[in-house]
Protein backbone atom coordinates (compact mmCIF):
# COMPACT_ATOMS: atom_id res chain seq x y z
CA UNK A 1 0.00 0.00 0.00
CA UNK A 2 1.20 3.37 -0.54
CA UNK A 3 1.01 4.76 2.69
CA UNK A 4 0.26 8.55 2.79
CA UNK A 5 -2.60 8.10 0.03
CA UNK A 6 -3.83 4.85 1.77
CA UNK A 7 -3.89 3.46 -2.17
CA UNK A 8 -2.56 0.30 -3.47
CA UNK A 9 0.81 0.31 -5.24
CA UNK A 10 1.79 -1.55 -7.90
CA UNK A 11 4.99 -3.58 -7.64
CA UNK A 12 4.95 -7.00 -9.90
CA UNK A 13 6.74 -6.15 -12.92
CA UNK A 14 7.81 -3.90 -15.41
CA UNK A 15 7.26 -3.72 -19.46
CA UNK A 16 9.54 -3.03 -21.65
CA UNK A 17 8.79 -2.73 -25.73
CA UNK A 18 11.43 -5.30 -26.22
CA UNK A 19 8.90 -8.03 -23.77
CA UNK A 20 6.57 -8.20 -25.96
CA UNK A 21 6.44 -9.95 -29.51
CA UNK A 22 5.98 -7.68 -32.45
CA UNK A 23 2.74 -9.37 -33.25
CA UNK A 24 0.04 -8.17 -30.43
CA UNK A 25 -2.01 -10.71 -30.61
CA UNK A 26 1.04 -13.43 -29.83
CA UNK A 27 1.24 -11.20 -27.41
CA UNK A 28 -1.99 -11.45 -25.68
CA UNK A 29 -1.72 -15.35 -26.38
CA UNK A 30 1.55 -14.83 -23.87
CA UNK A 31 -0.20 -12.74 -21.16
CA UNK A 32 -3.44 -15.07 -21.51
CA UNK A 33 -0.83 -18.29 -20.81
CA UNK A 34 0.40 -16.27 -17.72
CA UNK A 35 -2.64 -15.25 -16.17
CA UNK A 36 -3.45 -19.31 -16.56
CA UNK A 37 -0.87 -20.66 -14.95
CA UNK A 38 -0.82 -17.33 -12.22
CA UNK A 39 -4.62 -19.00 -11.52
CA UNK A 40 -6.34 -15.91 -11.93
CA UNK A 41 -9.76 -16.56 -11.50
CA UNK A 42 -11.67 -16.66 -15.21
CA UNK A 43 -8.45 -15.30 -16.66
CA UNK A 44 -10.23 -15.26 -20.51
CA UNK A 45 -12.91 -13.07 -19.04
CA UNK A 46 -13.30 -9.74 -20.28
CA UNK A 47 -14.93 -6.66 -20.44
CA UNK A 48 -17.08 -5.63 -23.46
CA UNK A 49 -18.06 -2.44 -24.18
CA UNK A 50 -20.90 -1.78 -27.38
CA UNK A 51 -22.35 1.77 -28.19
CA UNK A 52 -25.75 1.84 -29.10
CA UNK A 53 -27.91 3.90 -31.68
CA UNK A 54 -28.49 6.82 -29.51
CA UNK A 55 -24.04 7.11 -29.19
CA UNK A 56 -24.53 5.74 -25.48
CA UNK A 57 -22.20 2.98 -23.54
CA UNK A 58 -22.75 0.01 -22.04
CA UNK A 59 -20.75 -2.67 -20.78
CA UNK A 60 -20.66 -6.72 -19.65
CA UNK A 61 -18.29 -9.37 -19.26
CA UNK A 62 -17.70 -11.99 -21.62
CA UNK A 63 -15.65 -15.11 -21.75
CA UNK A 64 -13.29 -15.24 -24.54
CA UNK A 65 -13.49 -18.41 -26.49
CA UNK A 66 -10.49 -17.90 -29.21
CA UNK A 67 -7.74 -15.93 -30.32
CA UNK A 68 -6.11 -15.98 -33.84
CA UNK A 69 -4.73 -13.39 -36.56
CA UNK A 70 -8.40 -12.69 -37.21
CA UNK A 71 -9.11 -11.61 -33.72
CA UNK A 72 -11.00 -12.21 -30.86
CA UNK A 73 -13.80 -14.54 -30.16
CA UNK A 74 -16.91 -14.83 -28.35
CA UNK A 75 -20.41 -16.09 -28.14
CA UNK A 76 -23.71 -14.30 -27.21
CA UNK A 77 -27.16 -14.19 -27.84
CA UNK A 78 -27.91 -12.03 -31.27
CA UNK A 79 -31.13 -10.44 -29.63
CA UNK A 80 -29.49 -9.26 -26.67
CA UNK A 81 -28.66 -5.92 -25.51
CA UNK A 82 -25.35 -6.38 -27.17
CA UNK A 83 -26.57 -8.40 -29.67
CA UNK A 84 -28.70 -5.02 -30.58
CA UNK A 85 -25.83 -2.50 -30.16
CA UNK A 86 -23.84 -4.67 -31.95
CA UNK A 87 -26.37 -4.91 -35.10
CA UNK A 88 -26.63 -0.90 -35.63
CA UNK A 89 -22.57 -0.65 -34.18
CA UNK A 90 -20.41 -2.30 -34.81
CA UNK A 91 -17.37 -0.77 -33.00
CA UNK A 92 -16.83 -2.23 -29.69
CA UNK A 93 -14.04 -2.52 -26.91
CA UNK A 94 -12.50 -5.54 -25.15
CA UNK A 95 -10.89 -5.06 -21.41
CA UNK A 96 -9.02 -7.79 -19.21
CA UNK A 97 -8.20 -6.90 -15.70
CA UNK A 98 -5.72 -9.83 -14.18
CA UNK A 99 -5.57 -8.18 -10.99
CA UNK A 100 -3.11 -10.60 -9.30
CA UNK A 101 -0.58 -9.83 -12.36
CA UNK A 102 -1.61 -6.29 -12.07
CA UNK A 103 -2.12 -6.15 -15.94
CA UNK A 104 -4.55 -4.91 -17.99
CA UNK A 105 -5.32 -5.63 -21.40
CA UNK A 106 -7.38 -3.45 -24.20
CA UNK A 107 -8.21 -4.41 -27.57
CA UNK A 108 -10.58 -2.09 -30.16
CA UNK A 109 -12.35 -2.66 -33.35
CA UNK A 110 -14.85 -3.82 -35.23
CA UNK A 111 -17.10 -6.65 -34.42
CA UNK A 112 -18.59 -9.08 -37.00
CA UNK A 113 -20.74 -12.44 -36.41
CA UNK A 114 -18.97 -15.86 -36.77
CA UNK A 115 -20.31 -18.23 -39.52
CA UNK A 116 -23.27 -20.37 -38.80
CA UNK A 117 -20.78 -23.61 -38.94
CA UNK A 118 -18.27 -21.92 -36.62
CA UNK A 119 -21.48 -21.39 -33.99
CA UNK A 120 -23.05 -24.90 -34.66
CA UNK A 121 -19.31 -26.33 -33.34
CA UNK A 122 -19.34 -24.55 -30.29
CA UNK A 123 -22.56 -24.47 -29.23
CA UNK A 124 -22.68 -28.75 -29.84
CA UNK A 125 -19.29 -28.37 -28.07
CA UNK A 126 -20.99 -26.90 -24.69
CA UNK A 127 -22.40 -28.95 -21.77
CA UNK A 128 -25.68 -29.87 -22.28
CA UNK A 129 -27.06 -27.46 -19.17
CA UNK A 130 -25.19 -24.70 -20.89
CA UNK A 131 -26.94 -25.00 -24.31
CA UNK A 132 -30.32 -25.08 -22.63
CA UNK A 133 -29.73 -22.09 -20.83
CA UNK A 134 -28.02 -20.34 -23.61
CA UNK A 135 -31.16 -21.49 -26.11
CA UNK A 136 -33.93 -21.03 -23.51
CA UNK A 137 -33.20 -18.00 -21.63
CA UNK A 138 -34.43 -14.52 -23.42
CA UNK A 139 -31.02 -12.87 -23.15
CA UNK A 140 -31.29 -9.47 -21.58
CA UNK A 141 -35.42 -9.17 -21.95
CA UNK A 142 -37.71 -8.53 -18.59
CA UNK A 143 -39.12 -11.95 -17.09
CA UNK A 144 -41.61 -11.95 -14.91
CA UNK A 145 -39.61 -14.21 -12.32
CA UNK A 146 -37.37 -17.04 -11.50
CA UNK A 147 -39.40 -19.93 -11.73
CA UNK A 148 -40.61 -18.64 -15.53
CA UNK A 149 -36.82 -19.37 -16.65
CA UNK A 150 -36.94 -22.36 -15.15
CA UNK A 151 -40.30 -23.43 -17.10
CA UNK A 152 -38.46 -22.65 -20.29
CA UNK A 153 -35.62 -24.68 -19.53
CA UNK A 154 -37.97 -27.81 -18.03
CA UNK A 155 -39.77 -27.44 -21.67
CA UNK A 156 -37.23 -27.15 -24.09
CA UNK A 157 -35.53 -29.88 -22.11
CA UNK A 158 -38.34 -32.64 -22.51
CA UNK A 159 -38.40 -31.42 -26.06
CA UNK A 160 -34.39 -32.09 -26.76
CA UNK A 161 -33.82 -34.77 -24.14
CA UNK A 162 -30.49 -35.07 -25.22
CA UNK A 163 -28.71 -32.70 -27.23
CA UNK A 164 -29.81 -29.03 -28.12
CA UNK A 165 -29.99 -27.66 -31.58
CA UNK A 166 -28.29 -24.35 -31.73
CA UNK A 167 -31.01 -21.69 -31.87
CA UNK A 168 -30.72 -19.13 -35.02
CA UNK A 169 -30.37 -16.27 -32.44
CA UNK A 170 -27.44 -17.34 -30.67
CA UNK A 171 -23.45 -17.57 -31.70
CA UNK A 172 -20.47 -16.29 -32.09
CA UNK A 173 -18.38 -12.76 -32.74
CA UNK A 174 -15.26 -11.72 -33.28
CA UNK A 175 -13.69 -8.50 -32.55
CA UNK A 176 -11.30 -8.32 -35.34
CA UNK A 177 -8.81 -5.39 -33.70
CA UNK A 178 -6.76 -2.13 -34.78
CA UNK A 179 -5.67 -1.26 -31.83
CA UNK A 180 -4.15 -3.46 -28.70
CA UNK A 181 -3.06 -2.21 -25.37
CA UNK A 182 -0.79 -3.74 -22.78
CA UNK A 183 -0.54 -2.19 -19.66
CA UNK A 184 1.42 -3.23 -16.52
CA UNK A 185 1.41 -1.56 -12.90
CA UNK A 186 4.19 0.13 -12.16
CA UNK A 187 5.01 1.71 -8.51
CA UNK A 188 4.39 5.15 -8.07
CA UNK A 189 1.47 5.33 -10.38
CA UNK A 190 4.00 5.97 -13.69
CA UNK A 191 2.59 2.72 -15.29
CA UNK A 192 3.85 1.47 -18.28
CA UNK A 193 1.93 1.23 -21.42
CA UNK A 194 2.67 0.35 -24.73
CA UNK A 195 -0.06 0.32 -27.50
CA UNK A 196 -0.14 -1.27 -31.17
CA UNK A 197 -1.75 0.11 -33.77
CA UNK A 198 -2.68 -1.59 -37.33
CA UNK A 199 -2.02 0.87 -39.80
CA UNK A 200 -1.64 -0.27 -43.16
CA UNK A 201 -2.13 -3.88 -42.62
CA UNK A 202 1.48 -3.36 -40.11
CA UNK A 203 1.16 -3.26 -36.52
CA UNK A 204 2.84 -0.25 -35.18
CA UNK A 205 3.79 -0.19 -31.22
CA UNK A 206 4.31 2.98 -29.57
CA UNK A 207 4.59 3.82 -25.43
CA UNK A 208 2.08 5.91 -23.84
CA UNK A 209 2.09 7.62 -20.82
CA UNK A 210 0.53 6.34 -18.00
C1 LIG B 1 -17.24 -13.78 -15.85
C2 LIG B 1 -18.47 -13.66 -16.72
C3 LIG B 1 -18.48 -14.24 -17.97
C4 LIG B 1 -19.58 -14.12 -18.81
N1 LIG B 1 -19.53 -14.66 -20.07
C5 LIG B 1 -20.55 -14.46 -20.93
C6 LIG B 1 -20.46 -14.89 -22.29
O1 LIG B 1 -19.45 -15.45 -22.73
N2 LIG B 1 -21.51 -14.65 -23.11
C7 LIG B 1 -22.65 -13.99 -22.67
O2 LIG B 1 -23.57 -13.82 -23.47
N3 LIG B 1 -22.76 -13.55 -21.40
C8 LIG B 1 -21.74 -13.77 -20.52
N4 LIG B 1 -21.83 -13.31 -19.23
C9 LIG B 1 -23.05 -12.58 -18.83
C10 LIG B 1 -22.95 -11.13 -19.33
O3 LIG B 1 -22.07 -10.39 -18.49
C11 LIG B 1 -24.31 -10.41 -19.42
O4 LIG B 1 -24.99 -10.49 -18.20
C12 LIG B 1 -25.20 -10.98 -20.53
O5 LIG B 1 -24.46 -11.33 -21.68
C13 LIG B 1 -26.29 -9.99 -20.91
O6 LIG B 1 -25.70 -8.78 -21.32
P1 LIG B 1 -26.52 -7.68 -22.20
O7 LIG B 1 -27.89 -7.63 -21.61
O8 LIG B 1 -25.77 -6.41 -22.07
O9 LIG B 1 -26.53 -8.18 -23.63
C14 LIG B 1 -20.74 -13.42 -18.36
C15 LIG B 1 -20.72 -12.83 -17.09
C16 LIG B 1 -19.61 -12.95 -16.29
C17 LIG B 1 -19.61 -12.27 -14.95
Amino acid sequence: MDSELGRYDYRKGELLEEDLQSDPIQALKDWLEVAQAASVIEPMAMCLSTVNSEGRPSSRMVLLRGIDELGLRFFSNYESRKGHDLAVNPYAALNFWWSTLERQVRAEGRVQRLSDSESDAYFTSRPYESQLASAASPQSQVVPEREYLDRLVDELGSRYPTDVPRPSHWGGYVLVPDRIEFWQGRPARLHDRIEFVLQDKVWRKQRLAP
